[in-house]
């Protein structure tokens, strides 16, 4: 989906359904407190954007908040679940963080850049997967891990990322 596709019969950058999704959590705080709806509004224009936020989507949501730009750009920038450019069907965030990293996410890193043929911050051609090295998903007891989409894999082999890279493919 483009930005375009976000655009509202009324010319606005979003469309009914999405007004509605940021109203339901506007709705949440109190009168003139809306930039506090920031995240979720982030989360929510990520997921109807295939992934990922443009500057134009950013820009629209700071004016829906009426919250300076920056403001936004802030919080997009801070937190490694937000993507500022175009990312794969499949987001996979491996952590390499202080438990990981003593229970072997270097090799972990490894073969997945070796299975996807991509390195850290890259997708593939194939516009199937991208590759996030991601700092601690507070799953450090099931180090090392990684987040696949929406669900987390701990205690990772280079056997099991086959297995789970098989079922994905
Ligand atoms: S250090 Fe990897 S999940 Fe915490």
């Amino acid at each position: 989906m483009s930005d375009l596709q976000l655009t509202g019969a009324k010319g606005q950058l979003f469309n009914t359904d999405i007004r509605q999704q940021l109203d339901d959590w506007i709705a949440k705080y109190p009168t003139g407190q809306s930039q506090s709806a920031v995240i979720p509004s982030l989360h929510i224009l990520q997921i109807e954007n295939d992934g990922w936020l443009s500057e134009p989507i950013m820009d629209a949501l700071a004016d829906y908040l009426a919250m300076p730009k920056i403001s936004v750009y802030e919080v997009a920038t801070f937190y490694s679940m937000y993507e500022l450019q175009p990312v794969g069907k499949h987001k996979i965030n491996v952590c390499t963080n202080i438990s990981c990293l003593l229970n072997g996410s270097e090799q972990i890193v490894r073969h997945l850049e070796k299975q996807l043929g991509i390195g850290l911050g890259e997708t593939t051609a194939d516009n199937k997967f991208t590759l996030k090295e991601v700092e601690c998903l507070g799953a450090c007891c099931g180090a090392p891990m990684m987040q696949v989409d929406n669900d987390y894999h701990e205690h990772l082999t280079t056997e099991k990322i086959d297995q789970i890279l098989g079922r994905i493919k």
